[in-house]
């Protein structure tokens, strides 16, 4: 049987979308995913371009390749995701060894694009958008433990200046809610007990509905937590802009929905957000924190940062750390401003390296501060953990907390799959230890 190997940069859709080139490969070419390069007839690589040295990772990666395939020519390889949307035939110029380029909206062609490359000898090249019919055309979802992803929604019409998501992934297209509900009761029979919704701006999800109206996010949520099985429901990721009251509410009435938020607000300064483009004010971020918080006074805020955006001085970096300090984040990611070709902010009088890396150290001292705070605050408190595998000690178990927590646990495999109360015992750096209740 032809085995595929593939290595993932970036993002939890780029995951996603690995997993669903595993599946139509293996539907349609019966291939088998391998986790060893040296056996691979097919390596494929799904780039990222979201931050800096995207290109020079791939050419590097691919430059390694290269040797395998001079060794054994028979060997395809592909190269798909955002880097390869954004280069497309540029890829194939300098890398010309590379015998399928893809994007993110054109993954489902892999079989066919794989057969003309094998028939032709030619490279392969499809970099276009054709959104609606990806999810149409992709088989039944596998499922690889108790924790499951659908894609909701692809792309993002946002255009952050900093972004370049909106031109390797395309404009923001909704799938329709009734494919989606298939798709979850079909995970939750093959053993998922937690889904999480996906997307690059997932709280803007407004999908045709089967009532022929337009779902929202909220909604769709609500239909969710009514299939029988179906215990945990998140989201990620989010927009201020798109926090809507019925999105607020859910939060407060439905029990599945966990009690963690990833909403990123980039900066603490209104002219550095007006200079990103974010389209919303400080004020009004607080104001759906304090919101959220009142309606589910346990969740977990979590949030992405920016340091060093073009124009960023002193006192707006200032005013991030005060906006970190009252917000008081669970969790939260924070990169230096990295300049994207073909964005706005990438053409603007760039902040200084030195200063950036520096600013990132106190931003990320800080933030580290607060994510161990929170997880320390649990030692002693009993949760409901979600076992997922075992642990790397013998007789170890893993599962997530409600908050996204790792938790270890003592446990017969037998609980893989199962949630139970779990007391919590001790807080290490990046995990806690628990033991069963009863
Ligand atoms: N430079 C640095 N960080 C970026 N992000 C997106 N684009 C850039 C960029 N050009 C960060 C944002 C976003 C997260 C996914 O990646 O914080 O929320
Ligand atoms: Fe990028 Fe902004 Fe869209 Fe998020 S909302 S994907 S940061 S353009």
């Amino acid at each position: 049987m032809a085995k595929v190997f593939i290595k993932t940069h970036g993002c939890q859709m780029n995951e996603y979308d690995s997993s669903k080139m595993v599946d139509i490969l293996r539907a349609s070419q019966g291939y088998e995913l391998t986790e060893l390069e040296s056996e691979a007839d097919l390596l494929l690589l799904n780039t990222c371009s979201i931050r800096e040295k995207a290109q020079e990772k791939v050419f590097h990666q691919l430059g390694r390749w290269k040797k395998l395939k001079a060794a054994n020519p028979n060997i395809k390889i592909g190269v798909g995701g955002c880097v390869a949307s954004q280069e497309g035939a540029a890829i194939s110029k300098r890398a010309p060894y590379v015998d399928v380029i893809f994007g993110p909206q054109t993954l489902h062609r892999l079989p066919e694009l794989i057969t003309s490359a094998c028939n032709t000898n030619k490279t392969q090249l499809d970099i276009s958008f054709p959104e609606i019919e990806k999810f149409d055309r992709l088989p039944s979802p596998s499922v690889d433990g108790p924790s499951a992803y659908v894609s909701i929604m692809e792309g993002c019409s946002k255009y952050c200046s900093f972004c370049v998501v909106p031109y390797t992934r395309g404009a923001e297209y909704s799938r329709p809610a009734e494919s989606l509900l298939r798709e979850a009761t079909a995970l939750v029979a093959a053993g998922a007990r937690e889904i999480t919704l996906l997307g690059q701006n997932v709280n803007a999800y407004h999908g045709a509905a089967p009532d022929g109206g337009t779902w929202s996010l909220a909604r769709l949520i609500a239909c969710l937590a009514e299939i029988d099985g179906l215990e945990r429901l998140r989201y990620t990721t989010s927009h201020p802009r798109d926090m809507d009251d019925a999105l607020i509410a859910a939060h407060r009435d439905i029990a599945q929905l966990m009690p963690y938020l990833h909403l990123p607000v980039q900066s603490g300064s209104d002219k550095v957000l007006k200079a990103m483009n974010r389209g919303h004010t400080i004020a009004h971020y607080l104001r759906l924190i304090e919101r959220i918080r009142a309606a589910r006074p346990d969740i977990l805020i979590s949030g992405d940062f920016i340091v060093g955006f073009p124009g960023e001085s002193e006192s707006d970096f200032a005013d991030t750390m005060a906006l970190v300090r009252s917000v008081n984040y669970g969790q939260a990611y924070s990169f230096k401003y990295s300049p994207r070709p073909g964005t706005p902010a990438a053409e603007r009088a760039q902040v200084d390296e030195a200063v950036k890396s520096e600013r990132l150290a106190r931003l990320q001292a800080l933030l580290k501060r607060q994510q161990q705070a929170a997880q320390d605050a649990m030692v002693g408190r009993e949760v409901s953990v979600l076992f997922e595998r075992p642990g790397r000690r013998a007789g170890q178990l893993v599962g997530k907390s409600g908050h996204l927590h790792a938790v270890h646990v003592a446990g017969a495999r037998a609980e893989i799959g199962a949630i139970r109360r779990v007391r919590i015992t001790g807080s290490e750096a990046n995990s806690l230890a628990g033991s069963l209740v009863g």
